[in-house]
């Protein structure tokens, strides 16, 4: 039983689309064989990119991309990857299995793919092993639009008209494989780097390295000198932090406590994003720095049979909870968090779409992308849940799990509500009430659900599909039964 209110009066703030972002790294299966065929592949494509991704990705409406990493990112030398493919150089990519890179698929390729999609892209910079002059010369390439030898180039490699990225990435995992910096040290650098990010007259959004997980010092160290030394330096504009989560067990095989565990870790996403944005608050009050968590997901030990640094897994319904469950946390937090990438797109750890060779499938949590999308640009409104919660068992002990979790939004007179019941087994009757004087005059809802450890295959990419869930709802106040390891969608036309 849970007792849910959503007062649809009172907004918490525009859920930005940019939360329902991807990341796209050059690791394993993910650009190439994932995005990236070439253009004489017998796969079908356009100018290389594969056509039936690209379809399902539409269909999931991913607003922002993130690329070229990660950790490759720091590895990355932008103008290997422009220029005719035919010459570009073949680098080892350090970082995930030491595969050489054709650099087949750069900064043009990534762009076209984006704009296929319907995405913007966010280009990370290379701070580890790059250069300041790079990353601005990165950014001339991308979107002057005058008569430079850049633009020149940008022309001849296909695009006229500047490519205008807004969003620019300094340095991915600061702390690790990013450079090994300390707080301090990236800071400088940092606002080193940042200052060359300049708009060419479009006003750009640089995104700072925050924290691994949850870690307070690195944020309260990053901003106490970013304050100090550099009071007036105005060139940030989010704060990126990475959290993933994981249990043993595999992707596909784990037991109902395994269950609960992956998506209780899952759910500490809240903890970091409260204890982050109060971190923040101290040293930025009026709140002009938005905070961003550029990788988040789940983390599997990989499929049997794959390259162990490809990190590829397969992907449940388990992995559809905690997809869910975090969207709804971001959704909650919309005031703070301006965006969020699931790692990553195809093919690698929590991936939307899974490719081999012709085939591709949506998984689980492509097929939750696709159920909460009506949440971008809805208005977030005040939503409180009262649920019972489930103990489970951990190595050292017990643990407990609050079942029913959510968020609600507002677009006009719609009301979407996304709903998950995390109990393994047994339905949960929920009571929503509607406050402000709201009243509904049509419902209709969709749901995932099935076995716990359900999953799509390239044998039956449709064995878990949302349905419709028969539910009636008028007025200020109705129930609704959640199946269980279900996640629910609603949309609520108020009157
Ligand atoms: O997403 C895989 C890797 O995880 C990224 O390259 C890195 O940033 C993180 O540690």
């Amino acid at each position: 039983m849970a007792r849910i209110t959503i007062n649809p009066t009172d907004f918490v703030s525009t859920i930005n689309p940019n939360i329902y972002g991807h990341f796209t790294e050059h690791l394993g299966w993910c650009v190439y064989g994932g995005i990236w065929v070439g253009e004489n592949s017998s796969i079908p494509n356009t100018d290389g990119i594969r056509d039936d991704v690209v379809a399902a990705l539409r269909k999931l409406k991913p607003p922002v991309i993130r690329w070229p990493g990660g950790c490759f990112a720091d590895d990355y030398h932008w103008e290997d990857g422009v220029g005719p493919r035919a010459e570009r150089p073949r680098r080892v990519n350090i970082h995930w299995g030491e595969v050489v890179e054709p650099n087949s698929f750069g900064t043009q390729e990534f762009v076209r793919f984006c704009r296929m999609v319907g995405a913007e892209p966010y280009l990370v910079g290379n701070v580890g092993s790059g250069t300041v002059r790079e990353l601005r010369e990165w950014v001339e390439y991308c979107n002057f639009d005058g008569d430079s030898t850049l633009a020149e180039r940008r022309a001849a490699d296909g695009s006229p008209a500047p490519l205008d990225v807004t969003y620019w990435g300094i340095g991915n995992e600061n702390w690790g494989c990013g450079g090994s910096f300390s707080p301090e040290d990236y800071c400088t650098e940092f606002r080193r780097y940042a200052t060359y990010v300049r708009g060419f007259g479009k006003q750009l959004f640089a995104i700072a390295c925050g924290p691994s997980g949850n870690d307070i010092e690195w944020t309260i160290r990053f901003f106490r000198k970013l304050r100090r030394d550099y009071w007036d330096f105005r060139n940030i504009h989010g704060f990126a932090a990475h959290y993933y989560s994981g249990t043993a067990g595999t992707a596909t095989t784990y037991t109902v406590d395994q269950w609960y565990e992956l998506i209780a870790k899952g759910l500490r996403m809240e903890q970091l994003v409260v204890q982050q944005r109060a971190a923040m608050d101290a040293y930025d009050p009026e709140r002009k720095i938005g905070l961003i968590v550029d990788e988040w997901g789940t983390w599997h030990p990989v499929e049997p049979g794959t390259p162990p640094r490809f990190l590829y897994q397969q992907n449940t319904l388990r992995d559809a909870l905690v997809a869910a469950t975090t969207l709804d946390i971001f959704n909650r937090h919309a005031d703070k968090v301006v965006m969020a990438n699931i790692a990553q797109t195809i093919n690698v750890l929590q991936a939307m779409i899974l490719t081999h060779e012709d085939q591709m499938l949506v998984t689980p949590t492509g097929l939750v992308y696709g159920m909460y999308a009506p949440h971008q640009g809805g208005t977030a409104v005040r939503t409180t849940i009262d649920s019972a919660s489930m103990v489970y068992k951990v190595r050292d002990g017990e643990e407990d799990l609050s079942l029913v979790s959510g968020s609600a939004s507002l677009k006009g007179s719609r009301l979407f509500v996304t709903l998950t019941n995390s109990h393994a087994e047994d339905d949960v009757e929920v009571n929503i009430a509607l406050l402000g004087g709201a009243s509904v005059r049509e419902a209709q809802a969709e749901v995932l659900t099935g076995e716990i450890h359900m999953h799509n295959t390239f044998e039956m990419p449709n064995a878990i599909q949302p349905r419709s869930l028969a539910m009636t709802a008028t007025g200020a106040s109705f129930k609704v039964t959640l199946p269980p390891a279900s996640v629910t969608a609603m949309t609520l036309r108020l009157s």
